[in-house]
């Protein structure tokens, strides 16, 4: 399957951290218009220069144009950082994150998207910022849907035919 990311506005909250980066620098490769939101303006500016993409130091800004928000902040931060950007997204936009932690995240995403007009996703990447790139790399997707979560196994070496990892309820 082929998606058209030309003219995509992707926001990657956390941009400036090890993981914001490694997906920061994919994003921008793939034809993404990418943002990066942090507190810390000095380091948001460096990476976003190194990386040649645009950065935003307010939050509502950083995300009432986004296409595509990524949460990428520290497990600890995750659920209050969910909690503030889903109301700021514009309908029909999508909003994942990929943190460690995901029973809690699935549930609160779920109740993101029954209360707000977006679509969540919550990925979990079988690696660390220290990539070199992501091809044949392992990322586990759950697809949130009200109620119910599915999680896949996308196997190594391959984008096709996921394997269901795990059904559960929320
Ligand atoms: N590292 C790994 O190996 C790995 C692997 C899989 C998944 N993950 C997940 O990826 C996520 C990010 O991890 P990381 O290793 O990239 O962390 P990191 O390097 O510490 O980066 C964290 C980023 O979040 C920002 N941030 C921190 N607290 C924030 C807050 N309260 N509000 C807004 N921004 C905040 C930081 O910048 P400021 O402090 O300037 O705001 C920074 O840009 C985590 O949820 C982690 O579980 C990590």
């Amino acid at each position: 399957m082929k998606i058209n990311t030309r003219g995509k506005n992707i926001t990657i909250i956390g941009g400036s951290g090890g993981m914001g980066q490694v997906f920061g620098k994919y994003f921008k490769k793939h034809g993404y218009n990418v943002t990066l939101y942090a507190r810390n303006e000095n380091n948001l500016r460096e990476v976003a220069e190194k990386l040649d993409v645009k950065y935003e130091v307010e939050l509502k800004s950083s995300v009432i144009n986004a296409d595509i928000v990524m949460i990428s902040v520290p497990i600890h931060s995750t659920e209050e950082m969910i909690k503030k950007v889903a109301p700021l997204m514009k309908q029909d936009s999508l909003l994942f994150d990929i943190t460690s932690i995901k029973e809690p995240i699935c549930r609160l995403l779920s109740t993101m998207s029954e209360k707000y007009p977006i679509n969540c996703l919550s990925l979990h990447p079988m690696f660390g910022p220290g990539i070199s790139n992501m091809k044949n790399l392992i990322i586990i997707l759950a697809f949130i849907v009200f109620n119910t979560t599915t999680a896949f196994y996308i196997p190594k070496g391959t984008m096709h035919g996921p394997v269901i990892w795990k059904k559960f309820e929320l």
